[in-house]
């Protein structure tokens, strides 16, 4: 089988002798490095790790000055990457967006310049229903193309796992065609993808008056429909002020359930909706945005297996409250942080950008942030028991940065690319793209 040993890196992150599946509290600011380190892979999964030279068990050979070639007995091809002066960190999984998405939405970020609400976009037709337009007149290869361009953006900046959501389509058939656009890029992209349906994203003009009417379609058409093609890993609705009541909620995620599909919400992002607690209730696999959550909804939180996500892309760019992240973790809460990314809440899926945000704006350590990010976001998309963190018989999806001083640097130097090379599946995605700047 195919290997390759990344040497001499100095300083491997986020290791985990006995994987777990989330981090909370305290234990997020107890993240495990490894100095002066190598890592083994072989085939898509990391094989061992360790520090100084590897056993010549693997057939690897020390030449005198650090671990240069591969000895000449080896059978398997072995690809030796020197990592001096460079750290290895688990890919970003980015737990929260909607990439699939056609254009791009500027002119109602100039409107919200010009002191407009998002609801007030959204009331006079703009927002997410200017996207669903869009979409309804974009063929699914032409979304499929636009969508891998974005995947192929945050591959290079450290993204190896990420959740995309429908949601712009608000008919039956383009609801699904978003779905199968999800589907192909799964099948094409080497990112880990998970799906998840989210009919009811906003109430197409067509249904005004009538929102009983739209989530009667959500729970008659959509989902049936969605579960029989296998569409969606999970369910999602936007419960807040303006958008869908926690009835809606508690009959779609119903409805959801008796096809198995778990949810993942939007929740308490303008308002106290109560999405925190029909999720909860639901047993979400997470509950996403949360900027509007008190003691009551921290106290819910914490008897659920619920992974709180929060946003920072949507809360900076519509220049609204922050989530009380910092809270949540003192009471012993997990927290992930994830993009959001989408034409008109955060057209960014810059998940280092989202690690600079949750320590300067949340006030998160780095060892918090890195594990929110990374492990944590892994959790909030089911994924952690192979995803996440640098564990041995997890998959090899990791990134290898530039020559940089120590991982606090990585949130500290906001806006810069600090990825060299990714690596995902056991396969170098990328390369020195960045070697001269
Ligand atoms: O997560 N809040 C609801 N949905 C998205 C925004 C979608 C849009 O505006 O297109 C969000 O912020
Ligand atoms: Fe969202």
């Amino acid at each position: 089988m195919k290997q390759i040993l990344i040497a001499n890196i100095k300083e491997l992150i986020n290791i985990e002798e006995h994987p777990q599946l989330s981090v909370a509290g305290k234990e997020m600011s107890l993240l495990k490095t490894l100095k002066n380190a190598w890592l083994l892979i072989e085939g898509d999964r990391i094989r061992d790790y360790g520090t100084g030279i590897p056993d010549t068990g693997y057939g690897i050979r020390d030449t005198g000055s650090g671990i240069q070639d591969p000895a000449s007995s080896i059978q398997d091809p072995l690809t030796v990457i020197d990592a001096t002066d460079r750290l290895v960190f688990p890919s970003f999984c980015d737990a929260h967006t909607h990439l699939v998405y056609a254009g791009s939405r500027e002119i109602e970020y100039v409107d919200k310049i010009r002191g407009l609400s998002y609801e007030e976009i959204a009331k006079r037709g703009g927002g997410i229903l200017n996207s669903a337009k869009l979409l309804h007149e974009t063929s699914e290869d032409e979304l499929v193309e636009q969508a891998l361009g974005r995947l192929n953006e945050i591959i290079n900046l450290g993204t190896g796992a990420v959740e995309i959501k429908s949601g712009y389509g608000l008919t039956v058939e383009d609801e699904l065609k978003m779905l199968r656009v999800i589907r192909k890029l799964k099948e094409i992209s080497p990112l880990t993808i998970v799906s998840t349906f989210l009919g009811a994203h906003a109430l197409p003009a067509d249904y005004r008056g009538r929102q009983g009417d739209y989530v009667d379609l959500v729970i008659n058409e959509m989902i049936p429909q969605v579960a029989s093609e296998e569409l969606a890993d999970y369910i999602d609705v936007f419960c807040d002020r303006g958008f869908f009541t926690m009835e809606d909620t508690d009959r779609i995620l119903n409805a959801g359930m008796k096809y198995g599909l778990r949810p993942k919400i939007h929740a308490n992002e303008l308002d106290y909706s109560g999405g925190i607690q029909v999720g909860v209730k639901y047993n979400a696999l997470s509950v996403d945005h949360l900027e509007y959550t008190g003691k009551k909804e921290i106290a819910c939180l914490i008897k659920s297996e619920a992974m709180p996500v929060i946003l920072p892309g949507a809360a900076f760019f519509l220049n609204m409250t922050s989530a009380p992240a910092r809270r949540m973790i003192d009471a012993g809460l997990p927290v992930a942080f994830a993009s959001d990314f989408n034409p008109g809440s955060s057209p960014s899926g810059n998940m280092q950008l989202i690690l600079s945000m949750a320590c300067i704006t949340y006030r998160l350590l780095p060892e918090e942030a890195i594990f929110a990010t990374t492990l944590n976001g892994a959790y909030a998309m089911g994924v952690s028991d192979d995803l996440g963190s640098i564990a041995r018989g997890k998959k090899a999806n990791l990134f290898i940065t530039k020559p940089i001083s120590t991982y606090e640097f990585m949130p500290y130097a906001y806006g810069s690319n600090k990825v060299e090379r990714v690596i995902l599946n056991g396969e170098i995605a990328r390369s020195e793209i960045a070697k001269n700047s």
